[in-house]
């Protein structure tokens, strides 16, 4: 199905502009046959991570060992550290399937992303720290803390987790290969905050089990933020990786989330639609070679691939003639929200387009030239809503899912213009669900509960109920 065309294409567009969005059409557009192909080899690369040997997807196991309940109750505190923000909160569980969050939000500043293991722990901590003051002066004992760390673990038990590597842009030294709980205790520990973290999990684990603590029918969480990643349950017998690893008091039968880090899908560069953009901002990122599907959808990388295009059409001298684009040249300066305010501009001449041309990067553009930035905007939004699908079918097939509900959160999902209704479109395009309105389609991303925030605390609850009957 075509992209919406937008009225803008009434103003007159030259032929040689008009032959380049053509060309921009052909090049992001991924068809329905594609896209089949991409989930198929997508199904393999999954089974492929849970392997003795492994694969590039590194499927990691989170050791969240049940579903839960919804009658889950208690009091727990959260801490997400996930690429733009770092929140900490106090959940209540209400044992009903509802819950209360009090929750503060800090800004993880840019230079904590590259600067040292020390500031960035020390950081984390301190806003931990200004929590504890805020609602619990004075508290002795150690609070019990759930870690929302969204970056790829290795995970031996809930408790620690060893990071595989950094991704959406981060990149600190001496971290990598370490166990992260341990240095963020540390960091607190110094700062005499009576606080214990006493489990880690990733924001897709905790979206997966928020989500089906209220709704049952989730099966699925997915995150369509900065980075774009989704969790699942799995049956630990069906886990070739944990054989003789699994605790004896664990049931073979039992179900294990599983953090597929799909982000990772294709890093051999064998099944995606690149173009030479993705090969470019992948050269420059500090990890090479990684990510390689996450890029090409991701919030942190849409914003680039606009900007490597735009560079190259004025190289080729085809816009932006006579103008000043220093600005333009600076890496990641657009970011996902400049595609989404192009995508709603709701000018016949695109005004609002002019106008964020003009002032954040010293452009003054005419008509046929907002014209091309617009469809691009469609193209690089739709290729991103529809590829990101091909991870969500590949679990729904390779789960034989019949129904069910992916639990979806993240500044692209909630924020992006007509992500969800381009996702459902794909999602129908692989199922050959023709063309039956999306509420009636059997298997659907819908908004998810807050991960980070009540998965973690329903998590915890669940941790807690593990560890009380083991002791029993
Ligand atoms: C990146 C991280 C992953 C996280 C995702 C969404 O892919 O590696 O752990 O779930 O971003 O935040």
């Amino acid at each position: 199905k075509a992209p919406p065309q937008r009225r803008g294409s009434l103003c007159y567009i030259p032929p040689a502009i008009h032959e380049r969005i053509e060309h921009y059409e052909k090049l992001f557009g991924v068809s329905t046959e594609q896209l089949k192909k991409i989930t198929e080899h997508f199904v393999a690369e999954l089974d492929k991570g849970l392997s003795k040997e492994g694969g590039s997807i590194p499927m990691n196991v989170a050791w969240v060992l049940d579903y839960p309940t919804g009658k889950e109750t208690g009091k727990y505190l959260a801490l997400d550290m996930g690429g733009t923000n770092l929140r900490v909160a106090e959940i209540i569980l209400n044992g009903d399937r509802t819950f209360d969050v009090v929750q503060s939000k800090y800004h993880m500043p840019a230079n904590t992303k590259t600067s040292s293991a020390e500031n960035l722990w020390g950081y984390v901590a301190d806003c931990v720290g200004k929590f504890i003051d805020q609602y619990h002066e004075g508290a002795t004992d150690q609070l019990m803390m759930c870690f929302t760390f969204s970056y790829p673990c290795t995970q031996e038990s809930i408790g620690h987790g060893v990071l595989q590597r950094w991704t959406k842009g981060f990149d600190i030294d001496g971290v990598e290969g370490h166990d992260v709980v341990p240095m963020l205790q540390s960091a607190l520990d110094e700062r005499k905050i009576p606080v214990k973290c006493a489990a880690l999990i990733n924001d897709t684990t905790g979206t997966l089990v928020a989500s089906n603590y209220v709704d049952p029918r989730t099966k699925m969480g997915c995150i369509f933020g900065t980075g774009c990643n989704a969790a699942y349950y799995d049956v630990v017998k069906n886990i070739p990786k944990l054989e003789g690893l699994v605790p004896d008091d664990i049931s073979p039968d039992s179900w294990c989330a599983i953090n597929c880090e799909y982000g990772a899908f294709d890093n051999e560069h064998v099944s995606l639609p690149r173009t030479k953009f993705d090969d470019h901002l992948d050269k420059h990122s500090p990890r090479p070679n990684q990510q390689s599907f996450e890029k090409m959808i991701a919030g942190y990388t849409l914003g680039e691939i606009l900007r490597l295009v735009l560079l190259d059409e004025f190289e080729g001298g085809n816009i932006f003639e006579g103008q000043d684009i220093s600005k333009l040249q600076q890496p990641y300066v657009l970011d996902a929200a400049f595609l989404s305010k192009i995508e709603t501009d709701p000018w016949e001449n695109l005004m609002d387009t002019e106008a964020l041309f003009s002032e954040e990067l010293g452009i003054e553009t005419n008509e046929s030239e907002r014209a091309m930035v617009h469809r691009l905007c469609e193209l690089i939004g739709t290729r991103a809503a529809r590829l990101s699908m091909c991870g969500v079918a590949a679990m729904a097939k390779k789960m034989n899912m019949e129904s069910a509900h992916a639990g979806a959160d993240g500044s692209v999902f909630n924020k992006y213009p007509y992500f969800k209704q381009r996702a459902a479109r794909a999602l129908a395009d692989i199922f050959d669900w023709g063309d039956m309105p999306a509420e009636d389609h059997p298997i659907k991303v819908v908004a998810a509960e807050d991960g980070s925030g009540v998965g973690a605390g329903v998590i915890a609850a669940l941790t807690k109920k593990r560890y009380e009957s083991h002791k029993s």
